[in-house]
C-alpha cells in the first residue's frame, strides 16, 4: 500500500501512535543487543533535501542503513540537482521516485511535499516544508515526553521561539491533540506568536492553551519546556531578526525558576537560546531527544515499508 507522511494530523489515533512507540522501543533494544531486523533490505531511500540538516538527514539515513536498506540522497538538491537548471520540484520527484522505495524530502516551501507526493510512485516523508510541518520531529517529541516524563498525557508544556514560522511547533500543536488533559503556553515575541490557524485547530479540539510573552512567569508550572530557535533564514527583515533574536535565553539565572521535575527539550539546532551551562542539568534532554529520532524514524520506515500505515485526508 503506498502512504504518505506528510502532517502530523495523519497520527491522532492513539493506537496507532502507541504501536509507532513500541516499536521505536523494540528497535532501540535491538540495536543495543547488535539485532536490529534488516527489515528494509533491498529498499533504497532517497534523501533530497534543499535546506541544511544534520539531525533529520543523518538520523534518517542511519535508520535505513541499519534496517539492511541502502541510501542516495543529495544534502544540497537546490544546487546539486538539476534544480539549478530549473526543474520543477515535481518532475525531480517523479524521476526520484522511479530510482527508489521511499523519498524523504526537506524543503524551503510549506506544501512541497503535499506537493510531492502527488506525482510520486512511492512513499515521501516530509522532512520540514518550510514553515509549515515537520512531522517526523514532532513524533520523536512526544516519544521524548513519553520516555522523559513517563507519560503522553496530563502534562503542562511551555513552547518557546518562532511560533510563526516553527515548524516542529506547528506538528506538535496538531500531534499533542491526541494527548489528553494537556495545557499548553505558548512563549513568543508578538511578532512570532503561533499562526491563527493553529490556535483555531487548538480551539476545535477544546485544548487549553494561553499566550504570553514572558518566559520567566511559565518556567515554575510546567512540565515540558520546548525550546525552539529564532530562526534567522525565515526572517525578511533583518532588523526585526536582530531585535527578536535574543528574545528568551534559558541560561543559569532562568534555569533556578524552572520547575525540578520538569524536561527541556529543543528539536535543535539551538543558536543562544539554551546556554551551554544547562547542558550538564539532569533536566536536559534534548540530546536524548535527538537519539531518539533514529528509533522513530526506524520504527516509521519499517511501518512504511510493511504497508500498515493508513493514509487519511488532510
Ligand atoms: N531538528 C531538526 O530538524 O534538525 P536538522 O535541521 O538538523 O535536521
Amino acid at each position: 500500500m503506498l502512504e504518505h507522511i506528510l502532517s502530523t494530523r495523519q497520527f491522532l489515533d492513539r493506537n496507532a501512535l502507541a504501536g509507532i512507540f513500541k516499536r521505536a522501543e523494540k528497535l532501540e533494544s535491538a540495536d543495543k543487543r547488535g539485532r536490529i531486523p534488516k527489515l528494509l533490505k533491498d529498499k533504497i531511500l532517497s534523501c533530497v533535501f534543499y535546506e541544511p540538516s544534520t539531525r533529520t538527514r543523518f538520523s534518517f539515513e542511519s535508520a535505513l542503513l541499519k534496517l539492511g536498506g541502502q541510501v542516495i540522497s543529495t544534502e544540497s538538491a537546490g544546487h546539486f540537482s538539476s534544480a539549478i537548471k530549473g526543474e520543477t520540484l515535481e518532475d525531480s520527484i517523479r524521476i526520484i521516485s522511479g530510482y527508489s522505495d521511499i523519498i524523504v524530502l526537506r524543503h524551503y516551501e510549506a506544501g512541497a511535499a503535499e506537493r510531492a507526493a502527488k506525482v510520486s510512485s512511492v512513499p515521501v516523508i516530509n522532512a520540514g516544508d518550510g514553515s509549515g510541518e515537520h512531522p517526523t520531529q514532532a513524533l520523536l517529541d512526544l516519544y521524548t515526553i513519553k520516555k522523559e516524563i513517563g507519560r503522553v498525557d496530563n502534562f503542562k508544556i511551555a513552547m518557546a521561539g518562532d511560533l510563526l514560522c516553527g515548524r516542529t511547533v506547528h506538528s506538535l500543536i496538531y500531534l499533542l491533540s491526541a494527548s489528553r488533559n494537556v495545557e499548553i503556553r505558548l512563549v513568543s515575541p508578538r511578532e512570532l506568536r503561533l499562526p491563527e490557524k493553529y490556535k483555531s485547530f487548538l480551539k476545535s479540539r477544546e485544548m487549553k492553551f494561553f499566550e504570553s510573552d514572558r518566559l520567566e512567569e511559565v518556567l515554575p508550572k510546567i512540565d515540558v519546556l520546548y525550546m525552539t530557535r529564532i530562526q534567522k533564514e525565515r526572517f525578511s527583515s533583518a532588523r526585526l531578526y536582530e531585535r527578536v533574536k535574543n528574545s528568551f535565553v534559558l541560561d543559569g539565572k532562568m534555569l533556578a525558576k524552572l520547575n525540578k521535575h520538569a524536561v527541556i527539550m529543543h528539536p535543535l539546532p539551538r543558536v543562544n537560546e539554551i546556554s551551554r551551562v544547562v547542558d550538564s542539568d539532569k533536566r536536559a534532554a534534548y540530546f536524548r531527544q535527538a537519539k531518539n529520532g533514529l528509533y522513530i524514524r526506524m520504527a516509521l520506515l519499517s511501518f512504511l515499508a510493511d504497508g500498515l500505515l493508513s493514509r487519511r485526508k488532510i
